[in-house]
């Protein structure tokens, strides 16, 4: 299923595209035609993107380094022959309490998740003359802070303050903020202690954000390359905002208090690393 879209001859750079919302979608922009350069850190994992796609450009690059969101751009836009659209589903999200949060964390999060992205979209912006299409991923995690996630929260809160800076600065591109909710399997969690979490988890309750079901990354990989297509069909509208959220009710606290036995047992997680909710 998904909505009967042409990404054909778009040329479309997806940073963060090893895994997750981002792989999911450099895969569906694929299947509907565009042309893909897709980055990350992992390079077995791009291979393996490229290869399901059935085509594309892999760029191993680690956005904590300046030169390299400088080298992500030029080498994408060389092997393309330009770019329409540059997505930014890159990000890290460490768990940790704020007496707890070193400032190692602090800083690869603030890289990973604002400054990178800030210098990918600096150097696309400064290479191009026809106006493009960026996109950034945020989380209801800034207009709700959680126990745990003070540090992703506020570089999402930063990250949604550069949008705002690009969209004054720079009207003649489109600057699009993609929030989106619990979506699984992805990576995301990869550096979850258990022990953490279960600590963590019924303090959760309350705040709507745990619901009882997530979104699939297929799926929402599938709605974002439906997006991107739309937006780049309509250059004359400003597709500023748009949020994905799991059509779910939240989870109440019992259940909450039950996931977080799990965590706290070490059997929250599936043998794919992926929560059991
Ligand atoms: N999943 C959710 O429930 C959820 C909810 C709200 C918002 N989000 C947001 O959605 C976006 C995608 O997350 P996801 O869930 O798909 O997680 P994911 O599977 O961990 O994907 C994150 C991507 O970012 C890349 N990345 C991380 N650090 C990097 C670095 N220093 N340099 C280059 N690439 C880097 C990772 O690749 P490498 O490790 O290979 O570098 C990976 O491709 C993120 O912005 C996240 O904050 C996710």
């Amino acid at each position: 299923m998904g909505v009967a879209i042409d990404l054909k001859g778009r040329r479309i750079l997806i940073v963060g595209a090893s895994s997750g919302v981002g792989r999911s979608t450099a895969l569906a922009v694929a299947a509907h035609g565009g042309q893909i350069a897709v980055v990350g850190r992992r390079a077995a994992q791009l291979d393996e993107v490229v290869a399901a796609a059935g085509g594309g450009v892999a760029i191993q690059a680690d956005l904590t380094d300046a030169d390299a969101c400088a080298r992500v751009v030029e080498t994408a836009t060389t092997a393309l022959g330009g770019l329409d659209a540059v997505l930014l589903p890159v990000g890290v999200s460490p768990l940790q309490v704020m007496t707890g949060l070193t400032a190692e964390t602090w800083f690869q999060a603030f890289a990973t998740n604002v400054v990178g992205p800030a210098l990918v979209t600096a150097a696309a912006v400064k290479a191009r003359v026809e106006p493009g299409l960026f996109l950034f991923v945020s989380s209801a995690n800034v207009a709700q802070p959680l126990h745990g996630l003070g540090a992703y929260g506020a570089t999402k809160a930063a990250l949604e303050h550069t949008i705002r800076t690009w969209r004054m600065e720079h009207p003649e591109h489109r600057f699009l903020k993609l929030t989106i909710g619990a979506t699984m399997p992805t990576e995301i969690h990869r550096d979850f202690r258990d022990d953490v979490l279960g600590e963590l988890l019924p303090r959760w309750a309350g705040t709507g954000i745990v619901t009882a079901d997530f979104m699939e990354v297929g799926d929402v990989g599938a709605a974002v390359a439906e997006l991107v297509a739309v937006a780049l069909d309509h250059p004359k509208i400003a597709v500023d905002d748009v949020v994905l959220n799991p059509a779910a009710a939240p989870l109440d606290e019992a259940a909450l208090n039950r996931l977080a036995e799990l965590a706290a047992a070490g059997e929250h997680l599936d043998a794919d690393g992926q929560p059991k909710v």
